[in-house]
């Protein structure tokens, strides 16, 4: 059994930091489940980290269910979340609905995300009371980016603050098991993780939420357009990887790639058969 949201609410009660962690594939998702990690989600950040567009805003349900699919298919233990792409939930309620089924249905999630406070809870209560368990997503919403003239922190003025915590009290209401907070001051994401129920993940938004959200290609140091101010590399695979392919092809010109080892070789008597006899292939082509 995977874990459940029931054992993640728990972690909260308990005051044991929640770790979420983003993957998209299947290798990927096999090394952050191989760590221990609490939950994956997969995020529609795949959209920048793994299909090269500009913003969240192109990534479409396909996308996600071909992503999630393998992420499922890479682990066994952990609790999966699949992001709910931009306008698969805000057109219609009975897309919302639909949608967040396929998530689960089609490619193996356990719960979803959404972004978006008082004007999507309504929808968020319908998929939760669907049967979708739903991670609300407020702050920083990338999928509005162009709504916020671009990526900025959000509730620093004292009524942003004010309609955040009202955004963060309508998801709890709505039936949100958990809430990313993205983009927030660290005081503000304390006074909303001291005053909800449920469990706050925070990525940008300071060490008091109950667990921390990362980018696996910001930790691992593979996405090199940019590095958000709250990413932490844990490691500089971009250099690592450019250093090794880089070695790879000094091989294959100096030709000591592949080695003996790692080639196969004919019989001696297919090879004589071949070359002495037969005369099928010339010495040449040996
Ligand atoms: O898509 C994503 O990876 C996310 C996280 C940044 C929370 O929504």
């Amino acid at each position: 059994m995977r874990t459940t949201i029931r054992d993640i609410a728990a972690m909260k009660r308990r005051g044991k930091r929640i770790s979420m962690i983003t993957a998209y594939d299947y290798t990927s998702a096999r090394i952050v489940e191989a760590a221990g990690v609490d939950i994956i989600l997969v995020g529609d950040s795949l959209g920048q980290v793994v299909l090269g567009y500009d913003s969240t805003v192109p990534v479409t349900m396909d996308d996600m269910i071909h992503h999630i699919s393998a992420v499922v298919r890479g682990t066994e233990k952990v609790h999966i979340v699949g992001d709910l792409p931009f306008m698969s939930y805000q057109a219609s309620r009975s897309d919302a609905i639909r949608n967040a089924g396929r998530l689960l249905k089609e490619a193996g999630a356990q719960s979803v995300k959404l972004e978006g406070g008082r004007h999507v809870a309504k929808t968020m209560r319908r998929i939760v009371q669907s049967g979708i368990p739903v991670m609300a997503h407020i702050g920083l919403t990338p999928q509005a980016v162009h709504q916020m003239g671009g990526y900025r922190i959000q509730g620093r003025t004292t009524k942003a603050a004010i309609d955040l915590i009202e955004d963060a009290k309508a998801v709890e209401d709505a039936g949100a098991y958990a809430l990313v907070l993205e983009g927030v001051p660290s005081q503000l994401a304390a006074i909303v993780t001291e005053r909800l129920t449920i469990p706050t993940i925070g990525i940008g938004a300071g060490v008091h939420c109950d667990g921390q959200v990362q980018v696996f290609h910001d930790m691992m140091g593979l996405y090199t357009d940019f590095t958000p101010k709250h990413a932490r590399k844990y490691a500089h695979l971009a250099e690592v990887m450019g250093t090794a392919v880089a070695e790879y092809i000094e091989d294959v010109r100096a030709q000591t790639f592949p080695s003996e080892d790692e080639s196969f070789t004919l019989s001696p008597e297919v090879l004589a058969e071949l070359t002495g006899n037969t005369g099928i292939v010339s010495q040449s082509e040996r």
